[in-house]
């Protein structure tokens, strides 16, 4: 794996799976990342991706250098030919050349600004650096995507499952901020190459990208979306049609117990950090059915084994 930037850089997805679990069960003795650093790069705020990824990079035996670039760097400018006597004080050119100096990996985090459509799809920030670095890229969530988190939440699905071909929902909850695509995104991508009967339930005007759905099967109602489901996904988006907007919804979407009586043995998962008692009620984040926590735990071995397969290809 040369660069992890989406999940369309897995090409043995049950392979990284599997080397995922193992690394969980079994460290191993051989440090692949000794003598080697990684540079994270916050646009945005964090708190699993941020820690997870950091304990992975140790646990191969990685240093490890953080900037959250909003407040600690110098503001930069992206844009190709820009006249810089503004705010910005560096160009992405030479911040990405010099972060190659010191860092065998660099992971970025930025998310949309949600307000122009065709800029977040551009991916600026995210193909700016796999342009201008000369090392490997990994994404910690961008405009579009968090296929971190969507490893994570394959490797969660692996372990917990017990039936042949589950049946997996993905079902948009209330928030009251306007939130990126990027999480549903990628989980719908990965979930598409895994052999899950795979559903997406969303209010009307909530319908992700087509490019992202495909034929992905939508529905509208979210209790007949639940019947029979092994793993509910819960998780808020902004409108995709009426880019970035909270649109107003009369129908109460939280997720609770009542809406899973049908699906007796589900569990309830979420990428975390969740509005309890708006996205998900506190009868389900505190029951047995919500495994958010154990995918949460899941980050690290996400991180490690797609670090681990960067630095082996690199060597
Ligand atoms: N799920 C996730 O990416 O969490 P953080 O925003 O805290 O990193």
């Amino acid at each position: 794996m040369k660069n992890y930037t989406s999940i369309a850089d897995i090409d043995d997805l049950e392979g990284i799976i599997r080397e995922a679990r193992s690394l969980k069960i079994q460290n191993p003795e051989s440090k692949v990342g000794t003598g080697k650093t990684l540079g994270m790069l916050f646009f945005n705020p964090s708190l699993r991706t941020r820690l997870s990824t950091e304990k992975a990079a140790k646990l191969l035996g990685m240093e490890v250098m953080v900037m959250n670039v909003g407040t600690d760097g110098w503001a930069l400018e992206f844009e190709d030919g820009a006249v810089m006597n503004s705010d910005k004080a560096e160009h992405i050119k030479e911040a990405a050349a010099v972060l190659s100096q010191y860092c065998d990996i660099i992971a970025v985090r930025a998310f949309p600004e949600l307000k122009d459509r065709k800029k977040d799809e551009a991916e600026q920030v995210m193909n700016s650096f796999m342009k201008y670095a000369s090392v490997p890229i990994v994404n910690l969530e961008s405009a579009t995507g968090h296929p971190l988190q969507a490893l994570a939440d394959a490797i969660t699905i692996n372990e917990f499952n017990t039936a042949k071909k589950p049946k997996v929902v993905l079902s948009w909850a209330p928030h009251p901020k306007a939130l990126p695509q990027s999480v549903a995104n990628s989980f719908v991508e990965m979930m598409q190459r895994l052999e899950v009967d795979l559903v997406i339930t969303n209010p009307e005007g909530y319908d992700l990208a087509p490019n992202i759905r495909k034929n992905t099967k939508v529905e509208h109602d979210q209790e007949k979306a639940f019947e029979d489901a092994d793993f509910v996904y819960v998780k808020n988006w902004s409108s995709y049609e009426n880019y970035g907007e909270v649109l107003n919804i009369q129908k109460n979407w939280t997720v609770n117990q009542e809406k899973l009586k049908n699906s007796k043995n589900v569990k309830v998962m979420h990428c975390l950090p969740v509005r309890r008692n708006v996205v998900i009620a506190d009868d389900v984040l505190d029951s047995e059915k919500s495994i958010v926590i154990q995918q949460a735990n899941n980050r690290t071995f996400a991180a490690q084994v797609v670090l681990k397969r960067i630095l082996e290809c690199a060597k």
